[in-house]
């Protein structure tokens, strides 16, 4: 393969600033950063007026393959990634069958061997009856934990049984946090024997003290045992202020763009599609959120990418499904906010990218650095554009952002050197790699 050279784009350096710059990109890894660089090629980019950022690592999807397929699969996933400036992905367990083996993992491993064109890895789910297997099967980013909000074998509602999986080995444990408990019981107390309700009663039942219940839950876990920790898609003012007291350097939080921008509110304009677990809140718990990205309590961004179809979402609350499409979004929404001086586009990709990286000890991949992966988005700052449900590239086809007008999106996206999107256009002939997990000893970070 010829060497690629981006020229004059503004690169985004890993101390935070943004020079115009070339990138030379030889095979799978980033060759040089320098001005005028000259290498005999018919790979170029004209980047100038553009930003060279690093690819978004998105560290929770649900991509529905195998099983439910007609919602999304590995494919269109893996597509709708690449428009949106994401090189790499974190996969979740609930598909069917569940991801709870070697032979469910090494299955999934296989199918986005074949399909996907961006990076993957994958989540094994905890059980009653997969202890042993939850430290043993490779590669894997870690264990999910549902706390709450699920049923059948992914519900880990049992106080013996979480605490048997957070007292044996070391892989990074991720849980979903909220208490099912009281989810049950606020569900009887509010909705009794309804048959359809206002999508707005979501957010009332599974309420903010059953997020803090669960979090506060898993972290005397985690301390008790120093065991890796990563909180998934916190959503709660309750949960930052105590978060904030006590996290532990093996501790590690995720927001979602949804949790961030929007708000119960939403229920008047969306209905069932602003219905996700853990359910929106209010506008002062979005306050937090962003708050506790700002000083670190919160370390990255996931969007918990999680499509159902529109039919499915149509069906009346409680019988609609909860979830919504993120893959596409994430990274223009915030370079938005950045550009609305919110925050930096260097903190943007620190949230989407390197802390993603270091978390999950992901090597050579966040940063743009030489000799490191070329996984790079290249996205247009100075254009706005309206977030339209016909353009979009995920199955279910649509998006609780449609109508925003938003800046920052990738007119190109690299993925280990290969180009996989241009200018509104797939690029379908690459496939990605699986991602390799480092060893996280506690209290002793492993560096990239
Ligand atoms: O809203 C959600 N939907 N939250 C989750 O954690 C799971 C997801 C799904 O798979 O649909």
């Amino acid at each position: 393969m010829q060497d690629l050279v981006i020229k004059g784009s503004q690169v985004l350096l890993p101390t935070g600033e943004l020079p115009q710059l070339d990138v030379l990109v030889r095979g799978e890894k980033i060759a040089q950063i320098g001005t005028e660089i000259t290498v005999e090629t018919d790979r170029v980019i004209d980047g100038r007026g553009l930003t060279l950022l690093p690819g978004v690592i998105d560290p929770q999807v649900h991509f529905r393959e195998p099983g439910l397929e007609y919602k999304e699969d590995l494919q269109t996933a893996s597509y709708a990634c690449a428009k949106g400036g994401v090189t790499s992905f974190l996969e979740m367990p609930n598909t069917k069958p569940l991801t709870v083996d070697g032979a469910t993992l090494a299955d999934k491993l296989q199918r986005a061997r074949e399909k996907s064109i961006v990076n993957y890895g994958f989540f094994i789910g905890a059980t009653a009856y997969n202890l042993e297997e939850l430290e043993t099967v490779e590669p894997c980013c870690g264990i999910k934990v549902f706390m709450g909000s699920m049923h059948g074998d992914l519900l880990v509602d049992n106080d013996d049984l979480l605490e048997r999986i957070f007292a044996q080995g070391s892989r990074l444990i991720a849980v979903h946090a909220e208490d099912q408990g009281r989810i049950r019981q606020r569900r009887e107390a509010i909705l009794g024997h309804l048959s359809a309700a206002h999508p707005c009663l979501h957010s009332l039942i599974q309420d903010d003290r059953a997020a803090l219940l669960a979090t506060q839950k898993a972290v005397r876990l985690s301390l008790k045992y120093r065991r890796r920790l990563h909180i998934l898609h916190l959503s709660t003012k309750l949960e930052v202020d105590y978060l904030r007291q006590y996290k532990a350097p093996w501790i590690t939080a995720e927001v979602t763009p949804q949790h961030l921008f929007l708000n119960t509110s939403a229920y008047e304009t969306l209905g069932t599609l602003a219905q996700m677990n853990p359910p929106l809140r209010s506008e002062a718990d979005n306050a937090a959120l962003w708050q506790g990205l700002q000083d670190g309590v919160l370390d990255f961004i996931a969007t918990d990418h999680a499509p159902h179809t529109l039919e499915e979402k149509a069906k009346p609350y409680p019988h609609s499904p909860s979830g919504m499409p993120g893959v596409e979004t994430s990274l223009p929404l915030m370079l938005t906010a950045a550009m609305q001086g919110k925050c930096t586009v260097a903190q943007v990709s620190n949230w989407l990218s390197r802390n993603v990286a270091i978390a999950y000890g992901i090597p050579h991949k966040g940063e743009i650095r030489v000799g490191w992966d070329a996984d790079l988005v290249l996205v247009d700052l100075n254009h706005w554009q309206t977030v339209e449900s016909a353009q979009l590239q995920t199955k279910c086809g649509w998006s609780p952002f449609t109508g925003w007008q938003l800046t920052g999106f990738p007119q190109y996206t690299i993925v280990n050197g290969q180009i996989v999107y241009a200018q509104g256009k797939i690029i379908p002939a690459t496939r990605g790699k699986p991602l390799q997990f480092l060893p996280f000893v506690v209290g002793n970070r492993v560096a990239n």
